[in-house]
């Protein structure tokens, strides 16, 4: 007989330690209706992200990869008042949907939402110093993640809290006949990270709603 698995766990708990939430329930109703794909954070996850910026004291974060918007709800619950999230989004349908779900969650007057590449938008900020945050979010193609953990951290703010999601992919990142180029760049940004004196990180894995996989955490020491 099957014993419990970890979708129950992570259902215990959320009932337990997040409860309703009605802000992000109808955020993925939304993203389903409008035929988003199912890969924004878990709500366990996402309570995560929202706990660990609200303890770095983050006012300005920086979000690559919005989606529908449910982990840039989650993080804009941290912020105090006058804070702001900058989200950076290549597509415009996603951003679209994420642009009502973040306003019908009370957060519009606090996220910026840039649709376009990333790495462009990033380019630009660093080259307008737009610099000063204290908390990046980076959850958008896997082959660019070196590349974002380097533009976060010219962004940072000594102190900084960055995380890079989906960096175990079921493991994927030790078996290294897989060639996926998303398998690629998260070896590769494990690579960027391990070279980088001014970093100071490790990787969690994951089990639970969204399967096995990771977060990897760093503080940008500056
Ligand atoms: C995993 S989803 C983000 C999920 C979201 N962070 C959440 O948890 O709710 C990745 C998003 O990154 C976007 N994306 C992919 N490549 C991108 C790029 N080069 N620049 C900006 N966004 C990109 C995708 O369109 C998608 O919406």
């Amino acid at each position: 007989m099957a014993g419990p698995d970890a979708d129950a766990v992570d259902a215990y708990i959320v009932d337990r330690l997040v409860g309703a939430d009605p802000a992000v329930e109808a955020a993925l109703a939304a993203n389903a209706a409008a035929g988003l794909p199912a890969i924004d954070v878990s709500i366990a996850q996402g309570k995560l992200l929202h706990l660990l910026a609200f303890q770095t004291g983050a006012r300005r974060i920086l979000e690559v990869g919005t989606l529908g918007g449910v982990s840039t709800i989650w993080l804009a619950r941290a912020l105090p008042d006058g804070g702001r999230i900058v989200t950076l989004e290549i597509d415009p349908h996603h951003a679209a949907v994420a642009r009502d779900n973040i306003a019908r969650a009370g957060h519009a007057g606090q996220v910026d939402i840039r649709v376009g590449p990333a790495t462009a938008a990033l380019d630009a900020m660093i080259a307008a110093g737009e610099g000063g945050f204290d908390f990046a979010f980076i959850d958008a193609d896997k082959e660019n993640n070196p590349a974002y953990v380097r533009a976060a951290m010219a962004l940072a703010r000594p102190g900084a809290t960055i995380i890079v999601d989906n960096v175990v992919r079921k493991g994927g990142i030790v078996d290294l006949s897989d060639a996926d180029p998303a398998m690629a760049g998260t070896r590769a940004l494990y690579e960027t990270v391990a070279a980088e004196p001014r970093l100071s990180a490790t990787a969690i894995q994951t089990v639970g709603a969204k399967g096995w996989d990771g977060f990897l955490i760093a503080r940008f020491i500056g």
